[in-house]
């Protein structure tokens, strides 16, 4: 892993973000992450201005680790990068974002929940891989049973996890970290619920902590 994984993998759960309305709630929610133990977003460019999104949430809090995530192009990688992203996440596994991503010496986490995938990740030399969709595709037992073939990989999944099913992926010694949205839903975001947010990242940090001990 290199630096930033391993601050990733530290932290141990990334929020991934749709911001309908950056401007009104970036900076809220980077303030109610970062309260809560977890300077680290995936922001996703399902939502248009997403990159407004990691603009303020960077500018608000330096010290937070902020991603593009849902990444289907070179041309938002740039956007992404330019507006302060510090490493990309994509769905599925596409070689040229990949080799897009390497040419310019950034992390780039993409989707893969296949061997097939997995050799494809290998061949580029990544090293740690984003599940998804996590839950749908087989949950924790796949990824165990991928790692037997592939012990190089730890992976970030995403897709379905939630505080009933997270300390039993953080348990597992393959797992990076675990995203998810539960923890940053519209529900919560368009109530302006900061305090709530806030609090699930307490309750995550801690289920993940207590797991990883164990
Ligand atoms: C992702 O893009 O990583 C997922 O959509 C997050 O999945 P969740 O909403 O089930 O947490």
């Amino acid at each position: 892993m290199n630096e930033l994984q391993k601050k990733i993998s530290d932290i141990g759960v990334v929020p991934v973000i749709k911001l309908n309305h950056p401007q009104r709630d970036a900076k809220a929610l980077a303030d109610a992450l970062c309260a809560g133990g977890m300077p680290i977003a995936e922001v996703t460019f399902r939502a248009a201005g997403a990159a407004d999104a990691i603009r303020i949430m960077a500018e608000a809090h330096p010290e937070m680790i902020i991603g593009a995530g849902t990444v289907m192009t070179t041309a938002q990688i740039d956007e992404a990068l330019a507006a302060g992203a510090k490493f990309i996440v994509t769905p599925g596994l596409d070689t040229e974002l990949v080799e897009y991503c390497q040419s310019k010496d950034v992390t780039i986490f993409p989707g893969c929940t296949t061997p097939t995938d997995y050799h494809t990740a290998f061949r580029y030399g990544l090293e740690v891989l984003k599940f998804f969709p996590a839950e749908q595709s087989g949950g924790l037992a796949k990824i165990k049973a991928m790692s037997a073939p592939f012990p190089m990989f730890k992976v970030m999944p995403t897709g379905g996890i939630s505080l009933k099913n997270l300390a039993d992926y953080a348990a597992s010694p393959v797992i990076a970290a675990c995203g998810g949205s539960y923890m940053v839903t519209a529900d919560l975001i368009d109530n302006g619920k900061w305090d709530e947010i806030t609090d699930l990242c307490i309750k995550s940090i801690e289920i993940v902590k207590n797991a990883r001990a164990k």
